[in-house]
């Protein structure tokens, strides 16, 4: 097993790119079922995640290349897929975002077997709205323990309402419906930078979705869908990540290759705290030289404060001085990584499963801690990047998820940061 071992105390100097975003290449790449030729995809991260979901297209009859000289860019032909039952359960169950097959498969063939999903699990993450929006488009919908079933005699397009704002719940109705013949319209629909990724790269193939980014979403279903060559936005999270990060550990980083738009709500937050953030074209620039203050800060749906930001900001304002309180309400609970910030002296307390109150220490303290997600695992990494002394972060495998090369980039900011292997012991399981 791996581990990354950190030395706390190093400010972060120079510049770091960001990779294409995770969260809109999981949803688009099951995209390209719907099409009946190939498509290229462009400025994809190298993640697990993507590995898994292109790994579960080959497994479906895809054919999917790297294109030499760039493993950014693949080129995906879903000709192949001829079956709308996806059978590999372990591949499946590996991620949260394969139920994006769900809304693919059935716009497509207008029916889906897919197996349950799994992925990050910091709380209870239901699929009930993405039902909801498939019933309504005219499938019927078999809940299994193990899997998911979608038949449908004739999709049509319909008007659907959701209660609460769902990003992977607008996104299968999108991909469920663009092919649908009739309108759909989609009320409170999340507004998040990956669903106006995923409505522009359908449209690149010919759909005809308008209105992504606000909150209603409005598609016309088309016949066919055609090939196209599509570039992923940047990935917002990881450009938070390495902005908190340099924030927590002090220093001076130009975060390249953002949309700065897509950051505001974690820069207005960042600037809160005393950091100075200045906005270019497609880059911010983070200098951190004071020490920082607490702030208050309640997570909510783009272009809120993002909730995948939420441990690690947590985890910057466990050395800030003063108090802070922190709200999650975009998912019941979030905060199963308070108990490993604690072992590196955070002062933190929970109340009532959805906000924490948190006393900023001077300083942090190295500790042997847990990745439990993947953001409870950049958290750590956040916390431990401005800590003293060597902090020990185990399960990397959740932050290899989402996070490309991040020892790689770390290392080129002037972080003391390394991956050791090593072999598990009980008192590791016990951590
Ligand atoms: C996406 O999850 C992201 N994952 C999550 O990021 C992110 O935390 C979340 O959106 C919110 O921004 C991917 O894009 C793969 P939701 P998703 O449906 O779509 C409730 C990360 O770290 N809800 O927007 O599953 C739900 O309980 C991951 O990268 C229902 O009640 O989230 C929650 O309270 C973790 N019924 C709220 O909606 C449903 O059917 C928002 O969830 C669906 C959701």
């Amino acid at each position: 097993m791996d581990k990354f071992v950190i030395n706390g105390g190093h400010k972060l100097y120079g510049t770091v790119n960001i990779s294409g975003a995770k969260n809109a290449a999981v949803a688009i790449i099951p995209a390209v079922v719907l099409c009946d030729e190939p498509c290229i995809v462009e400025n994809l991260p190298k993640i697990r995640d993507v590995n898994i979901i292109l790994e579960i297209l080959k497994t479906m009859g895809a054919k999917v290349t790297r294109i030499a000289g760039d493993s950014a860019r693949v080129k995906i032909d879903p000709r192949g897929i001829k079956s709308s039952r996806v059978t590999c359960e372990r591949l499946v169950g590996d991620m949260r975002a394969s139920y994006y097959l769900l809304g693919a498969l059935l716009g497509k063939f207008g029916s889906a077997v897919v197996p349950a999903s799994g992925g990050c699990s910091f709380c209870d993450r239901p699929i009930d709205l993405h039902i909801k929006a498939f019933r309504l488009l005219g499938a019927k919908c078999n809940l299994l323990p193990d899997r998911v079933e979608l038949t449908s005699e004739n999709l049509q397009g319909r008007n659907i309402d959701f209660d609460v704002v769902s990003v992977g719940a607008t996104m299968n109705a999108m991909l469920a419906a663009v092919r649908a013949p009739g309108k759909t319209v989609i009320a409170r629909a999340a507004k998040e930078p990956h669903i106006v990724d995923l409505a522009n790269f359908l449209n690149s193939m010919g759909a005809n979705v308008r209105g992504a980014g606000t909150d209603v979403i409005k598609i016309k279903g088309v016949e066919k869908l055609h090939g196209c060559t599509y570039s992923i936005i940047p990935d917002q999270i990881e450009a938070g990540t390495y902005m908190t990060a340099v924030a927590a550990a002090g220093g001076d980083v130009k975060i390249k290759g953002v949309i700065p738009e897509h950051l505001e709500s974690i820069t207005t937050k960042l600037r809160d705290t005393g950091a100075t953030v200045e906005e270019f074209d497609e880059m911010v620039r983070v200098i951190r030289e004071e020490p920082l203050y607490g702030c208050n800060v309640k997570t909510s749906p783009h272009p809120g404060f993002p909730t995948d930001m939420q441990p690690q900001f947590v985890a910057l304002l466990s050395a800030a001085e003063g108090k802070s309180k922190v709200i999650e309400a975009v998912w019941e609970t979030r905060f199963s990584y308070v108990p490993q910030l604690r072992k590196m002296g955070a002062d933190i307390i929970i109340e009532n499963g959805n906000t924490v109150h948190v006393d900023g220490t001077d300083r942090l303290h190295g500790a042997k801690v847990r990745a439990l997600d993947l953001r409870a695992g950049a958290a750590m990494i956040v916390a431990a990047l401005g800590a003293e002394g060597t902090t020990e972060i185990s399960d990397i495998r959740y932050i290899e998820r989402g996070y490309e090369k991040v020892i790689e980039k770390l290392t080129a900011l002037g972080a003391d940061i390394r991956r050791v292997t090593y072999v598990e012991s009980q008192e590791d399981v016990d951590l």
